[in-house]
């Protein structure tokens, strides 16, 4: 039986692909199978949170009634989503793989294949996370950062400037880490430190985050 460290709070995590719409049939995407996320909720719910899960598009199941599963497909949807219940969050854990851009139009009909090339214009989509940091009252935010190239820098300024309590990075540079695996390899940092961890289940690794995140709170909470 686990310990009961989350009992009595409400823990938002995000969760798995967006999928925008090119037009009926297609859309663009990305690798994210939603188990990070997944795993996440599955561990905060053990330690007694309430869980509200909001993922995209995912083949994973969920088995815990502490867990509240709500299905979206955009990252439009996706934000509004995270707005319905954000005054009541506690700490906010992004783990989905947010779409950066859109289509700017969705086409209506299938889009017909011809001789020529096809252009497709994308804007840009809403920063979810960046968007709960701005809106941020007593909430302790996590956030990942999934990179290929400068990835401390880049997980730093993160951390900055979507106003973030913690930052997780993993980086597609090593083996076992990031979309898909089941294992995952992950460094954390704070405003003031690092920390790194091994290569690991993806089960683990949500534990390894979770203590991060109470060491964390509690610190918060009594200073
Ligand atoms: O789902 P799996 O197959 O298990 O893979 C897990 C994972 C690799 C997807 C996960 O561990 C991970 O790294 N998730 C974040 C992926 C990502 O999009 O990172 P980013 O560096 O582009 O984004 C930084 C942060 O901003 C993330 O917390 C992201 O959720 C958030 N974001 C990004 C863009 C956007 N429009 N809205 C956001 O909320």
């Amino acid at each position: 039986e686990t310990e009961k460290t989350l009992a009595g709070k409400t823990v938002l995590i995000t969760a798995g692909p967006t999928y925008e719409a090119i037009d009926p049939v297609r859309f663009i995407g990305n690798h994210s199978s939603g188990k990070m996320g997944f795993s996440l909720a599955e561990q905060a719910a053990k330690r007694g949170a309430k869980v509200i899960l909001i993922s995209g598009p995912s083949a994973q199941k969920i088995n815990n009634e502490n867990i509240e599963l709500h299905k979206v497909t955009s990252a439009k949807e996706m934000l509004s989503k995270v707005l319905e219940f954000y005054d009541r969050t506690d700490i906010g854990i992004a783990s989905a793989a947010v779409a950066d851009y859109a289509p700017k139009e969705i086409a209506k009909e299938k889009i017909k294949k011809n001789d020529e090339n096809l252009t497709i214009e994308l804007v840009k989509n809403p920063d979810i996370l960046k968007t709960m940091g701005e809106k941020k009252t007593h909430q302790f935010l996590v956030g990942f950062a999934l990179e290929t190239q400068n990835e401390e820098e880049n997980a730093k300024g993160k951390l900055e400037k979507k106003n973030l309590d913690m930052i997780v990075l993993n980086s597609l540079r090593d083996e076992g880490a990031g979309f898909k695996n089941d294992t995952n390899k992950i460094k954390i940092f704070t405003k003031t430190g690092k920390t790194e961890f091994d290569l690991k289940s993806k089960e683990e690794v949500a534990k390894d985050i979770l203590d991060f995140v109470e060491e964390q709170v509690l610190r918060h909470n009594t200073e």
